[in-house]
C-alpha cells in the first residue's frame, strides 16, 4: 500500500536520532516532491501526530535559564552557539512535520503541504549542516545540554491552526531572521568559513519559511473574512507569553511578508 504523506510525517515525528530523522525526512519530501512531478500526487491521508515527537536520549533537555551561557569568543562558546542552533534545527524539522499531519479536518489546497514539506527538508539540511560544523569543532549534537520547552508552542497550539501559523512561523522563524546576522558575523571573525556558508544557506532559507507562514495565515484569515493583523496580535498575545524583542531585520521580514504593524504592537505587554 502507498503511503500517505501524513504517514510519511509521523514516521519523521517518532524517529529519535537526529541524524536517522532526518534522512527519513529528506527521503520522505524527495518521494513527495517527484510524485507531485509527475502529476501523481500522493493522498495526503489521515493520522495522529504524537503528541511530542520521538528524542534522542541526548542532549540532556534542560530549563533555559539552567543552559549555560555562551561566550562567543571562545571554540567552546561557538561550539555551544552551534549546538544551540543544531537543537533549534530539529526541532524545526519535527514542527513543519507535524504542520503537515496536525489539522486534518481543515482541508487545505496541495500548495499547503508543499509549503511545508519544502521547509522540513530545508531543516532536515539545516540540522545536518550544523551538526558537520559542529562535528569539526570536536563537538556533536547532544554533547552539551539543550533548552527544554522548545515544543510547547506546538503544544499551545495543537488545536487551533491559526495560532500554531502565529506562533512557529511568524513569530519564532522571523525572529530567526533578527539574529542570524549576528552569529554570521561572530563566525566570520572567527574565520569559521564552513559555518559561515552554512549560515548564509540557513538565513536565506529560512525566510521562505516565513513567507510560507504568512501566506497560510492570510489564506485562513481571507476564507473566514478576519481581518488578519488584529487575528495575529490576539493570537500571539495568547500564545506566546512574553513581549517580541527588537531590532527587527525589517527588511527580511518585509520579504517575508510580515508588516511592521504585526510585530512592533507586541514589543509591549497587552
Ligand atoms: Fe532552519
Ligand atoms: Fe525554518
Amino acid at each position: 500500500m502507498t503511503k500517505t504523506l501524513r504517514d510519511m510525517a509521523v514516521e519523521v515525528l517518532r524517529t529519535a536520532d537526529g541524524r536517522e530523522k532526518t534522512a527519513i525526512s529528506r527521503k520522505h519530501a524527495a518521494t513527495w516532491f517527484s510524485a507531485r512531478k509527475s502529476g501523481a500526487q500522493l493522498p495526503i491521508g489521515n493520522c495522529t501526530p504524537p503528541d511530542r515527537p520521538a528524542r534522542p536520549a541526548q542532549p540532556e533537555l534542560l530549563d533555559p535559564r539552567d543552559v549555560p551561557r555562551r561566550r562567543p569568543g571562545t571554540p567552546q562558546g561557538r561550539a555551544a552557539i552551534l549546538h544551540a542552533i543544531a537543537h533549534i534545527e530539529l526541532n524545526a524539522v519535527d514542527l513543519h512535520w507535524d504542520l503537515v499531519a496536525r489539522f486534518p479536518e481543515i482541508d487545505m489546497p496541495v500548495g499547503f503541504f508543499d509549503d511545508w514539506v519544502k521547509a522540513a527538508d530545508e531543516e532536515s539540511k539545516h540540522f545536518n549542516l550544523i551538526c558537520d560544523c559542529l562535528e569539526q569543532l570536536n563537538s556533536h549534537y547532544g554533547a552539551m545540554a539543550a533548552h527544554a520547552g522548545m515544543w510547547r508552542a506546538a503544544e499551545d497550539t495543537a488545536h487551533d491552526i491559526l495560532g500554531r501559523l502565529a506562533v512557529v512561523p511568524m513569530v519564532l522563524e522571523a525572529r530567526g531572521l533578527d539574529v542570524t546576522p549576528g552569529m554570521i558575523q561572530i563566525f566570520k571573525q572567527a574565520r569559521e568559513d564552513k559555518t559561515v556558508d552554512a549560515l548564509e544557506v540557513i538565513y536565506a532559507e529560512e525566510v521562505g519559511h516565513v513567507a510560507y507562514g504568512s501566506k497560510w495565515f492570510n489564506f485562513l484569515c481571507g476564507r473566514q473574512g478576519l481581518d488578519p493583523q488584529p487575528v495575529f496580535l490576539d493570537l500571539v498575545r495568547r500564545y506566546f507569553h512574553s513581549p517580541l524583542k527588537p531590532p527587527f531585520n525589517e527588511e527580511k521580514r518585509a520579504q517575508a511578508g510580515l508588516p511592521p504593524d504585526f510585530y512592533w504592537p507586541l514589543t509591549e505587554p497587552a
